[in-house]
């Protein structure tokens, strides 16, 4: 009888079910105000609450839920998914990321269930953050159909939320004082992704903006200097009419690059030949001068500024975050989301599988347990960045050899070689076979051999720079040595 009950309600479960899931498909005639998206994320995420979650990493300044879902069918407990995120609408007035967000996470969830292997793949080794709306404040005051910056990009207190994130080079150039900006206090908005990165270990990331259309990576910043700090230390002066006189191109522009400029390249040209336009190097309208080779540019080299997002994902987490620009036109016509969606639905499923080259693994001390908060990095890439809270670690590289190296205090630091393979097949689910699975093991320092402990240094838990051991000059010399024997003998 208990069995026959339970079976009944099980049937009627399922009907309930079925009868729900109509109501799940997203309506994407129009664009998403705050309450309509929030309406169908609650909805979409209760039909499917076995592969997705809906959770806020805090509100906007008029108290409005920074809404997350999360997709993935992997077990929470599995060790090794690695965690991608996308934000949309960090400029209020650029809704078609937003949409196009929304979309994806429809088309994951459906492509899912029908059976796609590339889509079951990565949602089974995957978690997935989409965030549709980083600015909801702003976003509401944004005018239908404008297509030039306006109303509505800055959030409420009329502040660019893409120039607030602290910046790495700038608080730490202390031989120019007048660099060191002011504490100015930082928006709720800001501060939420900065608390979302300090508790989710994130691998890569996308931001989605409009206003044009191309792919671009860090670093944004001029390593700290504002436009007008540039123009002095180029030319000596900051008045643009000078500069024009002594014939000098005010628009040609350093870039300013990453020790992963080969990644961020590689990510960043996939996506723009995946796009059917942004690679083909056609200006937007009214925007003629500006031509970005193969739909790809450098942040600085663009135009450079400091406290954008990306480069704090990068330099405080190690995160690689590109800025991706995908219309012209910043807020056009509802009747275009879905042309927008079709050109950006395989670049965006081909960058997600992107997350799956290069290395993953687990820290491990000689026992066996995991190990959290340590440093790593690679040579010779100075930028370093932490093992998860459960002791696992991920980085995307380029097929190759490199020297991978893990330090914490107590333990001694860790140097090993490790081959990249290439990727055989051209398909793009090949990344696979470019993945290193690679452990790796700290010996702790027994007592005797250091006699004092306040000789360690202190590690403070965020990406470090130039602090890394491998920049020691003991290190580097019998390392070009050994590199250039093994590439001799390979
Ligand atoms: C959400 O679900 C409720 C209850 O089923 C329904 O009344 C409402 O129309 C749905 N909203 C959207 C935007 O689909
Ligand atoms: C989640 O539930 C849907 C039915 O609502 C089902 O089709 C799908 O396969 C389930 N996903 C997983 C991972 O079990
Ligand atoms: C994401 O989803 C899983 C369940 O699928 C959940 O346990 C986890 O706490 C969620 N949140 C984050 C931030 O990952
Ligand atoms: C300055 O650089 C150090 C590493 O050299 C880093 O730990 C610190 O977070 C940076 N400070 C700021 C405010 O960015
Ligand atoms: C890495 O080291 C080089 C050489 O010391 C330095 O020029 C560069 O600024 C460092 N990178 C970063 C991100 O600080
Ligand atoms: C890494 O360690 C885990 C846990 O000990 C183990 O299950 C896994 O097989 C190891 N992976 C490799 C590549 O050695
Ligand atoms: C360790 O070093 C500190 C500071 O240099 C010193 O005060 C302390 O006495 C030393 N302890 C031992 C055990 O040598
Ligand atoms: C790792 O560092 C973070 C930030 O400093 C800290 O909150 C956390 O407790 C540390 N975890 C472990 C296991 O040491
Ligand atoms: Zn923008």
């Amino acid at each position: 009888m208990a069995n026959m009950t339970a079976l009944v309600s099980c049937v009627l479960l399922q009907i309930a079910l079925v009868l729900l899931r109509p109501a799940a498909g997203m309506s994407f005639g129009r664009y998403h105000n705050y309450d309509l998206m929030r309406e169908e994320l609650e909805n979409f995420t209760r039909v499917y609450a076995n592969m997705t979650e809906l959770y806020s990493i805090g509100k906007s300044v008029l108290g409005k839920d920074l809404l997350v879902v999360n997709i993935s069918t992997a077990p929470v407990h599995q060790l090794g998914v690695p965690n991608v995120k996308i934000v949309g609408n960090i400029h209020g007035d650029e809704p078609i990321g937003r949409e196009i967000i929304l979309r994806l996470l429809e088309y994951l969830v459906v492509e899912y269930i029908r059976g796609d292997s590339n889509i079951r793949f990565l949602l089974d080794n995957t978690r997935i953050h989409l965030l549709p709306n980083l600015n909801p404040d702003g976003s509401e005051l944004a005018v239908e159909g404008n297509c030039r910056s306006g109303r509505g990009r800055n959030n409420i207190n009329n502040h660019d939320l893409n120039r607030q994130f602290p910046d790495y080079f700038r608080h730490n150039r202390s031989n120019i004082p007048t660099l060191v900006s002011t504490s100015q206090s930082i928006d709720p908005e800001v501060q939420a992704v900065i608390d979302w990165m300090n508790s989710v270990p994130f691998v890569m990331s996308l931001q989605l903006h409009g206003g044009n259309v191309v792919a671009s990576y860090p670093y944004d910043s001029f390593y700290g200097e504002s436009p007008n700090e540039r123009l002095i230390r180029q030319y000596g002066t900051d008045d643009v009419e000078k500069i024009s006189k002594i014939k000098v191109k005010v628009t040609k522009k350093e870039p300013a690059l990453t020790p992963d400029t080969d990644v961020f390249l590689h990510l960043a040209s996939t996506y723009a030949r995946l796009h059917p336009t942004m690679h083909m190097k056609r200006p937007c309208p009214g925007n003629t001068v500006l031509e970005f080779e193969n739909g790809v540019t450098n942040g600085a080299a663009w135009y450079s500024f400091s406290g954008g997002m990306a480069d704090y994902n990068y330099l405080y987490h190690g995160c690689l975050e590109l800025t991706l620009e995908i219309s012209c036109c910043r807020y056009p016509a509802p009747s275009e989301i879905p042309i927008h969606w079709r050109s950006n639905q395989n670049a965006l499923i081909s960058w997600l599988q992107q997350v799956h080259r290069g290395v993953k693994g687990l820290v491990l001390d000689e026992t066996g347990s995991r190990l959290a908060n340590v440093s790593i990095s690679l040579a010779y890439k100075n930028v370093s960045f932490m093992s998860s809270q459960r002791g696992e670690y991920w980085r995307v590289l380029m097929p190759g050899v490199y020297f991978i190296e893990a330090s914490k205090e107590g333990y001694e630091l860790f140097r090993d070689r490790i081959k990249i393979p290439e990727s055989t097949s051209p398909v793009v689910g090949a990344v696979l076979e470019s993945l290193l699975e690679f452990n790796i093991t700290m010996t702790s320092i027994q007592n005797d051999k250091v006699g004092n402990d306040s000789e360690s240094k202190p590690n403070n838990g965020v990406a470090t720079l130039n602090s890394s051991p491998m920049c020691t000059k003991y290190f580097i010399l019998p390392l070009i040595v050994l590199l250039f024997v093994v590439n001799k003998t390979m």
